[in-house]
């Protein structure tokens, strides 16, 4: 028997040691951890247990029944952290570069179905070279095994992807489908084709880093939901984005203690500025509604004119939706409508209640906005508020005008408590525009028409720069304090911890892609 644990404990040995000594020197000098030191760096101390640790590939082209590595390039198997159990895998760069063969992906598959039925987040550190290039259609094969499975598993347990080094080619397109993308900076990167393809096909000259480095995915393109410094803060991000979300779409996301003492937030009182165009930061108004220290901001640097992450509400997690009068004067575009739907569409998934702080003087004009489709990119948006089920919660901070009062999740299009501050503006227009329109013909016959341009825009302003019109329709269920937000919100959010709405029986929904 001694001999029999004898080898067992050999074979271990070498799985655990990857592609050798070397090559995790190689790839501590590039400021990577291994993948092993991932997985035990994410998971709770002692908890990982690994799954397929002694398979093997079996392609035999090129010479490679010589060249056999216990796991394959990649580490699968589950574990718990902060004590929730997820199934994780990770790939090793030091088995050729992580690329992914056959067996790879059946390993990447096998804990993909585990996790589905055991209703837990499955959670991806990609770090590879793409397809198992001597393995040719057999690796892309399972590629496409990955995709199907991630899209099955959408909207059903939570997927969150961590690019910790190369991503790219057809490897790209697991992580899109996944609800999260996180990069780490200047060791990652993703595209669909590398710099000397785009140099071969385009002729521009660019570095794999602009290409598709983390800066570039979260401020040009949007691929990436966050962004970390190295590898360790990538996992911490990463645990900290767990803690908001439920174990999978059958559950609601923990609660954690909170104690109140803390309801009125004096601070809001004086946050908005008396000049209407005046811009201010909605990330005060965020912050002096929820609770301490809790806000997570997702795509941080992208579409910036809306602000989406999740916060907590008296111990409640929350998915939080503003308008930011500091970018665009928080006017809605394509790239913001684009970021806030997916994120409203992931929170209704998973039970998460929506918070939507609204300040938006409208879309965006112009050309470039027209001819990029605002208009269906904009009903993106619409769409996905007037779909969500989960408990929506409304603040009008001041301006709702024109059609985006009635996407930033309107009375009309479902929400459950539509509140606004004495600073709100609802209304079709600012009144200097409205008032232009309508007493064009008065204002150009008079004398002075500045002065009565002035003139008729406090009589507009008068009429309906305010929250009072609507709430006299019920469209806004009351009026509020700024400094009262708070404790509104924690008796919103509470009664509406049970709701149920029942939907019309259809396969799916046809959101204008
Ligand atoms: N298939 C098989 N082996 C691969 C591989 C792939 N797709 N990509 C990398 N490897 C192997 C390399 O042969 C090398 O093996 P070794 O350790 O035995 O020398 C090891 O992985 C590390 O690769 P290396 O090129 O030395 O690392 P790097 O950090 O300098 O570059 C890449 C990394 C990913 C940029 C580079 O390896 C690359 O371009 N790979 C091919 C990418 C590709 O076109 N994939 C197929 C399309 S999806």
């Amino acid at each position: 028997m001694q001999d029999k644990i004898k080898t067992l404990e050999d074979k271990l040995a070498q799985a655990y040691l990857g592609g050798g000594e070397k090559r995790i020197a190689k790839q501590h000098e590039k400021k990577k951890l291994t993948a092993r030191e991932r997985v035990n760096y994410l998971m709770d101390e002692g908890s990982f247990e690994e799954i397929g640790a002694l398979v093997t590939h079996r392609t035999t082209d090129f010479g490679m029944q010589n060249e056999i590595y216990y796991g394959d390039g990649v580490i699968t198997g589950y574990g718990t952290i902060n004590g929730r159990p997820v199934y994780v895998f990770a790939q090793d760069f030091t088995v050729f570069g992580g690329a992914l063969s056959e067996t790879h992906a059946e390993k990447i598959c096998k804990v993909m179905d585990m996790a589905l039925k055991a209703n837990v987040p499955m959670i991806g550190l990609n770090d590879s070279g793409g397809a198992r290039i001597q393995e040719g259609v057999r690796s892309l094969g399972g590629y496409a095994d990955i995709f199907y499975k991630n899209v099955q598993a959408s909207g059903v347990i939570p997927q969150i992807s961590a690019i910790m080094g190369p991503c790219a080619g057809g490897a790209v397109y697991s992580p899109a489908m996944t609800d999260f993308t996180m990069m780490v900076e200047g060791s990652s990167y993703m595209f669909v084709t590398g710099p000397s393809v785009v140099k071969t096909v385009t002729n521009e000259e660019v570095t794999a880093e602009e290409l598709g480095g983390a800066s570039t995915h979260s401020t040009k393109s949007g691929v990436a939901h966050i962004t970390s410094t190295n590898d360790i803060e990538c996992l911490e991000d990463l645990k900290r984005l767990l803690s908001y979300l439920p174990q999978s779409n059958k559950e609601l996301p923990t609660k954690l203690p909170y104690e109140l003492n803390d309801e009125v937030r004096e601070q809001l009182a004086n946050l908005i500025p008396d000049n209407a165009n005046k811009p201010y930061d909605m990330h005060d108004v965020i912050k002096g509604i929820i609770d301490e220290e809790s806000f997570y901001e997702i795509h941080k640097n992208y579409a910036e004119n809306i602000i989406v992450g999740f916060a907590r509400i008296g111990g409640r997690s929350v998915g939080v939706v503003a308008n930011q009068p500091m970018f665009l004067a928080g006017c809605l575009d394509v790239n913001s409508s684009i970021k806030a739907a997916r994120f409203t569409r992931f929170c209704d998934a998973f039970n998460i209640p929506l918070l939507v702080l609204v300040d938006v003087p409208g879309f965006l004009p112009g050309t470039d906005q027209e001819w990029n489709g605002i208009i269906v990119h904009g009903a993106k948006l619409l769409y996905a508020l007037s779909e969500a089920t989960v408990p929506k919660v409304t603040v009008i901070t001041r301006k709702a005008y024109g059609g985006a009062y009635d996407v930033m999740n309107s009375k009309h299009i479902g929400a459950d408590f539509n509140f606004a501050w004495p600073s709100a503006e609802i209304a079709v227009m600012g009144a200097k525009g409205a008032s232009e329109i309508i007493f064009k013909k008065e204002i150009s016959e008079a004398n002075d028409p500045a002065a009565k341009l002035l003139e008729k825009e406090a009589e507009y302003a008068e009429k309906f720069a305010n929250p009072y019109s609507a709430a006299q329709r019920g469209f806004i269920d009351e009026v509020i304090l700024p400094q009262d937000t708070r404790r509104k919100l924690l008796k919103a959010f509470s009664m509406l911890e049970h709701k149920v709405v029942d939907t019309p029986k259809r396969k799916h929904g046809n959101i204008p892609l």
